[in-house]
């Protein structure tokens, strides 16, 4: 358990925009930051930070809240993880006392999980540097390989000893259950024993973007062991072998500033590349690209380079990658290395200028590069060429952007000198052909995606009661130490929003409904009474995650946030500058409400009276009726012809 005053540390400490902007890239707008949205696949950026606030909000997916809420939402963590990793993140102590074996049980699976990942990286790191074995055959590797301790370093590389199963007896005696020392695929069991699966092998962690082990690869030494090379990490709530890149927490940042990445095949090469200046570099590791992990670049930066060997097997893995990029929308090109050298060896025997000079000057346009490729075969084979045309024409089939589409095709015209009706005419059929593939409508809603309304509120049905609460409380948030002036002429009296809506409250003994709201509502009397300037942080930034969150939801309002985003900076004003018409109206409408309810309900006893034939009661319920009715129809004049909606 976190103690409440560390809570309230790390909401102080946190900046949103600090902590954001390690996975997404913000650029400042106004006095908020914008950038695409890392819960949905956007092109055009609905993602909005606002660090006066302190919340994000997505128009396009809707999703928004505190700083917590993201780091919740994101790495996919429970409230006490996500404070943890913040805390972790500013160097804040967390004041908490040592679990219960019930607490540890109870604790979040995911979270143990990574307490292992965590020990295990901690104690092939010590292995490395501290004994005798990982020195001697570990870290020799490396300074044979070229590689400096800062790298290793940087890369958390490690070093399991050989003995089957020290890994794991370690984890046992540091209290670590054999179930997730299992699960996490560090230890295998065998018979009765453990087994440890990396035994003998220099380890390379694989960590998330919030830089959290979630799982390792493990390289054997010896040339002649006829073992495989790298052996993985299994899957696991931790580790999806088809979601991860390699190299992507160390090179987020360069990746960002230089707007580009560079995707190799290994670890080694991702290692290689870095110690040699080249930090904006990831690895598939293996694999072949995914779609997953392109979209985790794509966070990032529109510009992939794939640099793979110039040998057959690195060009057809190259050219695996290349549609699955375009089809994200990315702008793609590749950079084949001379026969027989990977980015390893490359960059080794290179000075990091020459390198950086190399990859600025020989990085190809993926039209160039498989034109060039294909040509060789082509030449005087009509066939073949025609089957090189179709290959290049479904690369470009599949991108996205119908401009960047033709601008590739007129490219690809010229070079290939093939008229470009001609081909116009195999784009289409291939996209019509993928169009009957999928169903129409999923294929329309791929291709002409458009951001989801936010939240269809005024499309449904909605209880006005419910509403107008939260309209009330919403104003509150925003504006209550505001200034208004109502009352008319001989009577105009300057008030604050929030005295005046509490008092206006109070006066008709009014109660909010929902609970939650009516949380929020009493906390903020009591604030308001203590000091009149309420910080707005004190809801989002609160411990009890319910309110946090609602107050997230509540001031990034779709309906009074997206003014702030629309080019007219200074909308934002309109509302706040409305106060002294829209505080009376929201709260009148929120007292009309209460009304309409009554009135249904009396209208519903009247009928019943009436069927029961019960003529006192009737007669009673009749008046009451008229005269909340008369009431209504006050209000509605006081509320003037232009009711506010919400
Ligand atoms: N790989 C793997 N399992 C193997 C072989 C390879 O998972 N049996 C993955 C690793 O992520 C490896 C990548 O594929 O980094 C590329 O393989 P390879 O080129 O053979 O290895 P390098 O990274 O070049 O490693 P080294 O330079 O140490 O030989
Ligand atoms: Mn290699």
């Amino acid at each position: 358990m976190i103690d409440p005053a560390t809570i309230a540390r790390i909401f102080d400490t946190a900046d949103i925009v600090d902590v954001i902007g390690d996975f997404v890239s913000l650029k400042k707008r106004g006095v908020n930051y914008i950038g695409l949205c890392p819960f949905h696949n956007e092109k055009t950026p609905s993602f909005t930070v606002s660090p006066s606030k302190g919340i994000y909000k997505c128009f396009g997916c809707g999703r928004g809240g505190n700083v917590v809420n993201f780091i919740m939402e994101y790495e996919h963590l429970g409230y006490p993880e996500a404070l943890r990793y913040l805390a972790k993140k500013y160097n804040i102590e967390i004041e908490e006392r040592e679990l219960t074996d019930e607490e540890r049980r109870e604790q979040h699976e995911t979270e143990s999980l990574f307490m292992v990942t965590e020990f295990a990286k901690n104690f092939f790191i010590d292995n490395l540097y501290n004994n005798l074995e990982g020195i001697s055959i570990g870290l020799t590797y490396f300074k044979e390989r070229g590689f400096i301790q800062e790298t290793l370093k940087t890369f958390d590389i490690g070093y399991c000893p050989g003995k089957s199963d020290e890994f794991s007896q370690a984890a046992l005696k540091a209290g670590y259950k054999k179930e997730y020392l299992v699960k996490t695929g560090l230890s295998m069991e065998s018979g009765t024993r453990l087994r440890d699966r990396f035994a003998g092998r220099v380890i390379f962690p694989i960590h998330s973007l919030s830089g959290r082990v979630q799982g390792f690869g493990g390289r054997v030494l010896k040339k002649d062991e006829k073992t495989a090379k790298y052996v993985n990490s299994p899957e696991s709530p931790v580790y999806h072998k088809s979601k991860i890149v390699y190299g992507i927490y160390q090179a987020r940042k360069a990746i960002m500033s230089s707007d580009k990445c560079y995707l190799v095949e290994g670890y080694t090469d991702v290692l290689s590349l870095h110690q040699n200046g080249v930090e904006n570099v990831v690895a598939s590791s293996g694999t072949s690209l995914t779609q997953d992990q392109i979209r985790l670049i794509k966070r990032f930066t529109k510009n992939i380079t794939i640099l793979y060997d110039g040998d057959p097997a690195g060009i057809s893995a190259s050219l695996r990658g290349i549609d699955l990029i375009l089809e994200e929308g990315l702008n793609v090109k590749v950079l084949l290395l001379p026969e027989g050298e990977d980015p390893d060896s490359f960059a080794k025997k290179h000075a990091a200028i020459e390198l950086k000079d190399y990859l600025d000057k020989n990085e190809e346009d993926f039209i160039h590069f498989k034109t060039r490729l294909l040509a060789r075969e082509a030449q005087k084979d009509p066939v073949a060429r025609a089957r090189m045309i179709q290959n290049i024409v479904s690369s470009i089939a599949v991108i996205p952007d119908s401009i960047i589409r033709s601008v590739y095709l007129k490219e690809c015209s010229t070079l290939l000198d093939v008229n470009e009706d001609t081909l116009y005419f195999e784009i289409n059929k291939i996209r019509r052909k993928k169009a009957d593939k999928k169903s129409r409508i999923s294929y329309r809603r791929e291709n002409f995606e458009k951001p989801a309304p936010a939240k269809p509120q005024l499309l449904e049905k909605i209880d006005p009661e419910a509403e107008y609460e939260k309209q009330l409380v919403r104003l509150l948030l925003l504006y209550g130490a505001k200034e208004i002036i109502t009352g008319t002429k001989p009577h105009k009296k300057t008030r604050m929003v929030a005295e005046f809506i509490i008092e206006d409250l109070k006066k008709d003994d009014l109660q909010l409904k929902d609970p939650l709201y009516k949380k929020i509502y009493e906390e903020y009397i009591r604030l308001f009474q203590e000091n009149p300037a309420v910080d707005i942080k004190h809801f989002v930034n609160h411990p009890d995650e319910k309110i946090s969150s609602a107050a997230a939801d509540l001031i990034s309002d779709h309906y009074q946030i997206s003014k702030i985003w629309s080019r007219y900076e200074n909308y934002l004003e309109t509302e706040e500058m409305k106060l002294s018409q829209i505080i009376p109206k929201t709260v009148l409408s929120f007292k009309k409400s209460k009304i309409e309810q009554i009135l249904r309900e009396t209208s519903e006893a009247l009928k019943n009276a009436q069927e029961k034939g019960d003529k006192d009661q009737e007669d009673f319920l009749m008046e009451k009726f008229m005269a909340l009715n008369d009431l209504k129809m006050k209000i509605s004049l006081a509320i003037g012809p232009r009711t506010i909606q919400p």
